[in-house]
């Protein structure tokens, strides 16, 4: 845990309102999570502000802390800054533990701060509810080792696949990964790349960060199954690199993570707010968007 007392200042606060809800991230400039959430507050009738914060590297406990003593009502986490958030809370959830990261801050009474984590339920949620995908059974790849993959984890194996294969670039990240969710009632096998060479998969999720650079991983031949879907946790105005490499291999559906996005930060909103809102609508206006 950080200690953070040594940090806060002993100036009078200016007051945030509970209603002050926010984005910590460095960058933050091209974050959608203001128009997310401001598209949640319109339709659930709700008062709120939401802000993207780009925070200094070395300032993100203060100025979090600072924000709840203020009054404020929640925080999304994004890239740098996941791990020390779920470090600085004072407890957490499964999911967040599981992830050993936090996108989900959330006061409690008393002072308090709840890490939480909804980014790989708004995967899974994506790929269930608004897709249409059954992943029980499924014999599951997930392509990386970082974070973005670790997070996914826990709530894939709540999903009952028949098998979870995690493989990476880095062999030894990957066989560390799989063996930390090793117990649980479904296999859990990690390698390189190479481990992959003539295996057969219905469920493909890419968690590298090679889409960014529009790189698809180098793998060696696989198979996929006529049922088989492929979904990418990253997400563009065109097909990632590893979409177009899917529906090369003629997959039954293939995803990108938009829908992600739009799910995590619905999980987040009721996390706060105790509302579920129609995320279809965000998804589509934010495709729109894309398109333009
Ligand atoms: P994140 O938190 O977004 O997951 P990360 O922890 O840096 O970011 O992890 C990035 C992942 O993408 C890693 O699994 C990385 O592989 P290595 O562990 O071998 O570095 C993977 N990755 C990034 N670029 C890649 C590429 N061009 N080909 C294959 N894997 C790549």
């Amino acid at each position: 845990m950080i200690n953070v007392a040594a940090m806060t200042s002993d100036r009078v606060p200016h007051p945030i309102p509970e209603t002050a809800y926010a984005v910590f991230g460095n960058p933050i400039k091209h974050s959608k999570s203001p128009a997310i959430h401001a598209a949640f507050a319109d339709q659930c009738g709700d008062d709120i502000t939401y802000r993207a914060v780009r925070v200094e590297i070395d300032e993100f406990e203060l100025k979090a802390t600072r924000f709840f003593e203020r009054g404020g009502g929640g925080l999304n986490i994004t890239l740098p800054f996941k791990e020390r958030a779920f470090q600085l809370a004072d407890e957490s959830s499964d999911r967040a533990k599981q992830a050993g990261a936090a996108n989900c801050l959330i006061p409690l009474p008393g002072g308090k701060l709840r890490a939480d984590n909804t980014d790989g339920v708004g995967m899974i949620r994506d790929m269930v509810a608004n897709h249409g995908w059954q992943l029980s059974g499924r014999r599951a790849l997930v392509l990386g080792a970082g974070g973005a993959a670790r997070g996914v984890m826990h709530p894939l194996l709540m999903e009952n696949p028949a098998e979870v294969v995690i493989a990476n670039r880095t062999a030894e990240r990957a066989q560390a990964l799989a063996a930390e969710f090793s117990g649980h009632n479904v296999s859990v096998l990690g390698g390189g790349f190479e481990l992959l060479e003539g295996q057969t998969f219905d469920l493909i999720i890419n968690g590298t960060s090679a889409s960014l650079a529009n790189e698809m991983v180098a793998l060696p031949e696989i198979t996929l199954t006529e049922r088989c879907c492929c979904y990418d946790m990253m997400y563009g105005a065109e097909p990632t690199a590893f979409m177009r490499w899917a529906a090369s291999k003629t997959p039954w559906a293939v995803s990108d993570g938009l829908g992600m996005l739009v799910e995590q930060a619905a999980e987040s909103y009721f996390l706060w707010l105790g509302k579920r809102p129609d995320t279809r609508r965000v998804i589509q206006a934010l495709r729109l968007q894309l398109s333009l």
